[in-house]
């Protein structure tokens, strides 16, 4: 299904992120939720380019244009993931798009713009960054580098983030939060760092990346139970082979005894 035009959308997309100058933001809900003229504009385009190349298909973007989930195929966007680093210069943001069919991920892209990697993975057929075939690490829990979200926009969370935070740094060798879920799990299926969490995550913040870690050899899935799904928020967790369970099952026994 990907193909070069794929990914020359993809390239023009980030060429697009990266054009823009003295970004007008405006606030979508809360403190920490914002949205910039790039995400908009970047979303329309790949909105447009990606109709032409699967007409047939439904779009569901970060920034409206938000559709209900069928068993049709469907193209989830997020525009720019990590729109606080993109805001702040960080250099640590994404543009990621997934397509689902019969509501599961069956193929990612994920474009980090600031280092010309794409990330991308279609069911069955291996995880890539651009040409180079990925796998996720076979490192225990004690050797692992979890990366965690904040759900900054679900503040009755903060609690039971830091919660997580605190059980899981003596068993695992330390934690990162870089502020883009997408570009964490691409690190995940590159075998650079051994899972992720966040309380509440949004599809289009891993639908695409999902693809990436399980055809690397991760696992991904909610946290309390059950496959990931697509059509709302969810407490997400993704890991190597080795290390998806006992990650879950710590973050679940944190969830029994003290979920808000
Ligand atoms: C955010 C990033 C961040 C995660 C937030 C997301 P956005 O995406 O993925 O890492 O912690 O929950 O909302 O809002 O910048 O597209």
């Amino acid at each position: 299904m990907l193909n070069d035009a794929f990914f020359q959308v993809l390239r023009e997309a980030g060429d697009l992120m990266l054009s823009y100058e003295n970004l007008s933001i405006h606030w979508k809900d809360g403190h920490a939720n914002f949205v910039t003229e790039a995400d908009e504009a970047v979303q329309s385009f790949l909105q447009e380019r990606l109709h032409a190349l699967l007409p047939s298909a439904a779009f569901l973007g970060e920034e409206g244009g938000k559709t209900i989930l069928t068993d049709e195929l469907t193209i989830i966007v997020d525009p720019i993931d990590g729109t606080t680093n993109y805001y702040r210069n960080r250099c640590a943001s994404a543009i990621s798009v997934g397509i689902t069919a019969e509501k599961k991920p069956v193929a990612g892209m994920v474009l980090d713009p600031y280092r010309q990697r794409i990330y991308h993975a279609e069911k069955g057929c291996g995880a890539y960054c651009n040409d180079a075939p990925i796998h996720v690490s076979d490192f225990p829990m004690e050797r692992a580098l979890i990366e965690f979200g904040s759900s900054p926009y679900r503040t009755e969370l903060n609690a039971l983030t830091g919660l997580s935070v605190a059980a899981l740094l003596p068993r695992t060798a330390d934690l990162r939060r870089s502020g883009s879920a997408a570009l964490d799990l691409c690190n995940v299926a590159c075998g650079i760092s051994e899972g992720l969490f966040e309380w509440d995550l949004q599809p289009w913040d891993h639908c695409a990346a999902s693809v990436i870690v399980e055809e690397a050899g991760g696992r991904c899935g909610c946290i309390t139970g059950g496959d990931a799904v697509y059509d709302h928020s969810i407490p997400f967790v993704a890991g190597n082979a080795i290390c998806f369970e006992p990650l879950r099952e710590l973050l679940n026994g944190l969830w029994i005894t003290h979920h808000p």
